[in-house]
């Protein structure tokens, strides 16, 4: 697929094929995930994937809007170890996790960003449900498979938005 279409086609996909996801383009996800940069290269990233439907029901108990995981057959819980991480973690795994999305396109999957920190309720849902440990904090989860849904491309470019040289 042209890197056109990967950027500019990717679009968040909310209903899924009951498909299985194959292990090698999970793999690839995983790959292009830890080809992100880091702050200082700490690579502080964790990741638990998910695709047992028990596994998928404690993400569906702690995050209010991860339903399409009833069909869904795979996440991913992007984690920070803090310990071993800058103050940057949150970046860090933003960028790990649309590396994510970019490459689920480029497969040609379906996927969606479910935000979890800094939001109190989801991360402490999460957490608990998986039992991670203090240092590790639940950034965001990426929902793969095989999308049930055509969604078109959205131009958002906006000139007004860019600002040449100074404010
Ligand atoms: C930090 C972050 C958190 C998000 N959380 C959710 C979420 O909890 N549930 C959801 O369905 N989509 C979530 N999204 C996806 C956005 O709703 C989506 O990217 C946005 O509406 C633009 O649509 P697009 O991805 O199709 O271009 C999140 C995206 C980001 C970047």
């Amino acid at each position: 697929m042209e890197t056109r279409e990967t950027i500019f086609g990717r679009r968040s996909i909310r209903k899924y094929k009951n498909q299985t996801l194959e292990a090698e383009k999970l793999a690839l996800i995983l790959k292009a995930a830890m080809s992100a940069p880091t702050a200082r290269n700490m690579q502080g990233w964790r990741f638990i994937t998910v695709q047992t439907q028990e596994g998928k029901q404690k993400i569906m108990n702690a995050h209010p809007y991860s339903m399409m995981l009833q069909t869904a057959p795979c996440a991913v819980i992007v984690c920070a170890d803090t310990q071993e991480s800058t103050p940057f973690f949150q970046q860090d795994c933003a960028a790990a996790i649309q590396n994510m999305l970019l490459a689920a396109k480029d497969l040609g999957l379906g996927s969606v960003w479910l935000g979890v920190y800094p939001n109190k309720e989801r991360a402490d849902g999460i957490a608990k449900e998986f039992s991670l440990p203090e240092n590790i904090v639940p950034v965001g989860i990426v929902v793969l498979g095989y999308g049930d849904e055509e969604k078109g491309k959205e131009d958002r470019f906006d000139p007004a938005k860019v600002h040449a040289e100074s404010w």
